[in-house]
């Protein structure tokens, strides 16, 4: 079974003009950006970058309509690209809550083909989860409705209908959805202009510079990085410290985070949350799903320093972070900053074998075939596996759960698997074992490979909380 070819954006006469003025406007943004590089009297830096973009943000509340659609955004430079995209933003508005607050979100459906959106990391029930079997058609709304019920965490949306994600994604639909509670409160971290979300994904375009969506060989890897969907992207700093919400937006790449300037990050977070103390550590993996919560301290920098955000795996800038202004910052880098309790003593085990690319335990997905039962309140070891075809970022949908051993392949884990997670990457060879509990709700959940080509074509598997 192939992945869909996913959709055919073709750029519109009308939304083309329609961005005529954005486009002259933004033009003159980056004459701007250009005098400042060289009024910098650094080494000549012949590559013009723009600036970061960061989505709107949305606190919940009120009831929030949010549309799945064809638009044209402008990914750096003023011109405009044709993409999928919620509410006219890539990546679409960023949902912020706290515990015990309602999430009421109508989806609609304005592409030519049906989605459903799947609140990525959020503990919902079924019926709000974003299964495939709720797909909307083109025209179709979906009603959700749910209570924030856990601790602080960079979660975040996108779509999950059957065959056509990795299509609905590479070109644009993605979002986060953050949550924020008083345990972190207490803790002082950067806030405001300080807390900067940064959805670091790769893409492809075509000749008209919009966004593509071309699958090889079981796996998208697009050419160039995005950062918030802008590309060559750069964000002016203060001497301050910042915390940055990174999520791997990617279909299938792989991406190792690390500064140009050999700092350490201050690693507080992953996917559930804060982690039980912070750590130092030069470079980061984070595979498709994935979500590291880090600190960087400009502090003691002189104004004029710059700071590249790398991908060390394929050798691309990211982000460059431009020091821009002096200021006086006393937030306290913390140490200890939450207690995780260990899961123990799990009362059985199951072994998940990821087979080739699209099958789990031998078998392709159906979406109305229950493959296994787990019982609520259970502590079960799963143990997973593969056979190649890696990587496999294994993801689990209804509760976070504890990575407890790697081995062979890299046979270790690493600093941003402790704590909390949704996604663990599998590698060839590897045996990656989790303890994971399901005491939140009853019902119909997913695991899959989120390697979104490996999942659309069959690495899924639908079980039941009983
Ligand atoms: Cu992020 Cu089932 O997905
Ligand atoms: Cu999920
Ligand atoms: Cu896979």
């Amino acid at each position: 079974m192939r992945p869909s070819k996913g959709l055919n954006v073709a750029i519109s006469r009308r939304g083309f003009l329609a961005g005529a003025t954005v486009s002259s406007a933004l033009l003159v943004v980056g004459a701007d950006v250009a005098s400042g590089t060289n009024a910098l009297a650094a080494p000549p830096a012949p590559q013009t970058r723009y600036p970061l973009y960061v989505p709107p943000t949305v606190g919940l509340g009120n009831s929030y309509n949010l549309d799945a659609a064809p638009a044209t955004v402008d990914l750096g430079g003023g011109n405009l690209s044709s993409v999928l995209a919620y509410n006219g933003t890539m990546p679409g508005p960023s949902f912020r809550g706290r515990p015990g607050e309602t999430a009421l979100i109508t989806l609609g459906n304005q592409l030519p083909e049906e989605t459903i959106t799947h609140w990525h990391g959020m503990i919902v029930d079924h019926e709000n989860d974003g299964h495939p079997v709720y797909a909307i058609p083109p025209g179709g709304t979906y009603n959700y409705s749910f209570v924030i019920n856990q601790r602080a965490a960079l979660n975040w949306y996108h779509p999950h209908p059957h065959m056509l994600t990795g299509g609905q994604v590479a070109l644009g639909l993605a979002g986060a959805f953050i949550i924020n509670d008083a345990e972190e409160d207490a803790l002082g971290l950067p806030g405001g202009a300080y807390e900067v979300p940064l959805v670091v994904r790769d893409a492809s375009l075509d000749s008209g510079g919009n966004l593509k969506y071309t699958p090889k060989g079981g796996g998208f890897l697009g050419s160039i990085p995005l950062v918030n969907g802008t590309r060559e992207p750069y964000l002016n700093v203060d001497t301050a410290l910042y915390r940055f919400r990174v999520l791997c937006g990617s279909n299938a790449r792989i991406f190792g985070l690390a500064l140009s300037n050999g700092a350490p990050f201050t690693l507080i977070g992953n996917d559930g949350g804060l982690l039980a103390s912070a750590v130092q550590i030069g470079q980061i993996d984070v595979s498709p799903g994935e979500r590291v919560d880090v600190l960087v301290d400009f502090r003691g920098l002189p104004v004029g320093t710059t700071i590249m955000l790398r991908d060390q795996r394929a050798g691309w800038d990211l982000l460059e972070f431009r020091v821009t202004q002096q200021v006086s910052d006393p937030t306290p880098v913390p140490t200890a900053l939450s207690t995780i309790t260990p899961l123990t003593n799990p009362v059985r085990t199951r072994v998940f074998s990821f087979d080739g690319m699209s099958r789990i335990n031998g078998q392709v997905y159906d979406v109305n075939r229950i493959d296994f039962e787990v019982p609520f309140g259970d502590v079960e070891l799963w143990r997973f596996v593969t056979n190649g075809n890696a990587p496999h970022p294994v993801h689990v949908h209804g509760t976070p759960f504890q990575v407890v051993s790697r081995t062979n392949g890299r046979g270790q884990l690493f600093p941003w698997e402790s704590g909390w997670k949704d996604v663990v990457l599998l590698e060839d060879r590897e045996t990656v074992e989790i303890l994971i509990q399901f005491s939140a709700y009853r019902g119909e959940y997913l695991l899959h490979c989120h390697k979104l080509e490996h999942e659309d074509m069959g690495m899924m598997s639908n079980f039941v909380v009983v």
